[in-house]
């Protein structure tokens, strides 16, 4: 990995990741997210600083640690999630959306705390904006990196967010696999390409996944040169 790493260098680029779950709030003390716990995206991170690379981590909540010479942005949102993915876009080289994002929000917040009545209560949501949807829109020459989260039809499903958010490749992966998913320090991944080549990989840490990654990114980096 090493030795890789010294010859697929990143010195120069400056990387966008993001990393974790997004929080949507119903009221002053209750929310809706997902089980991400952001490992994949800081292991991303972390593997790119070490390439030399110039990183930028914008994070949902988590109990990572943050990792010492990347740029941390700490988000709660998919709203904020949206503003500072667009804070930092232009001067990325390299956008890597490893986030679990909340599709959906609240329609309403509660200014006070939802008191519990006798008779059923639901919640109205409305639709969260596709950040990587809307990055694919301007992308220009920039490299752009999805992940997907499939419990079926993982690569009919993956293909298709491939295509539609305009991606250089996907990283999907069926997070009702064992050893792969959310939580663990492993997964079982998928990589489909722009022009729909698959390759899959046996499970592995999600350290090892990250270097796989940025060997790709490294490789497209040189097509495009
Ligand atoms: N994504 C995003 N903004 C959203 C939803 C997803 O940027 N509002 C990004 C994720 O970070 C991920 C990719 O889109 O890189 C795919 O996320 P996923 O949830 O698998 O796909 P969706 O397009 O949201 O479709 P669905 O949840 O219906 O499968
Ligand atoms: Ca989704």
């Amino acid at each position: 990995v090493f030795d890789n790493r010294l010859k697929k260098s990143l010195g120069g680029k400056k990387i966008l990741v993001t990393a974790g779950p997004t929080q949507e709030p119903i009221d002053p003390v209750r929310y809706i997210t997902n089980h991400s716990s952001g490992k994949m995206g800081y292991a991303i991170a972390r593997a790119a600083r070490d390439r030399g690379a110039e990183v930028t981590l914008v994070s949902g909540v988590t109990n990572l640690k943050k990792p010492i010479g990347v740029k941390v942005v700490d988000i709660v949102t998919t709203e904020d999630m949206y503003a500072e993915v667009f804070n930092y876009f232009d001067e990325a080289d390299i956008i890597i959306k490893a986030a679990a994002v909340a599709d959906y929000k609240p329609k309403d917040v509660a200014e006070n705390k939802i008191k519990k009545s006798d008779s059923n209560f639901s919640i109205e949501l409305s639709r969260n904006p596709d950040i990587l949807l809307e990055l694919g829109k301007v992308k220009g020459d920039k490299i752009l990196i999805g992940f997907a989260a499939e419990t079926n039809d993982l690569l009919k499903n993956a293909k298709i967010k491939i295509n539609k958010k305009n991606l250089d490749f996907i990283v999907a992966n069926n997070i009702s696999e064992k050893g792969a998913g959310f939580k663990g320090d492993t997964n079982i991944i998928s990589i489909i390409d722009s022009l729909g080549s698959i390759k899959k990989y046996d499970k592995m840490k999600k350290e090892e996944i990250a270097e796989i990654i940025l060997d790709k990114v490294y490789d497209l980096i040189k097509l495009k040169e």
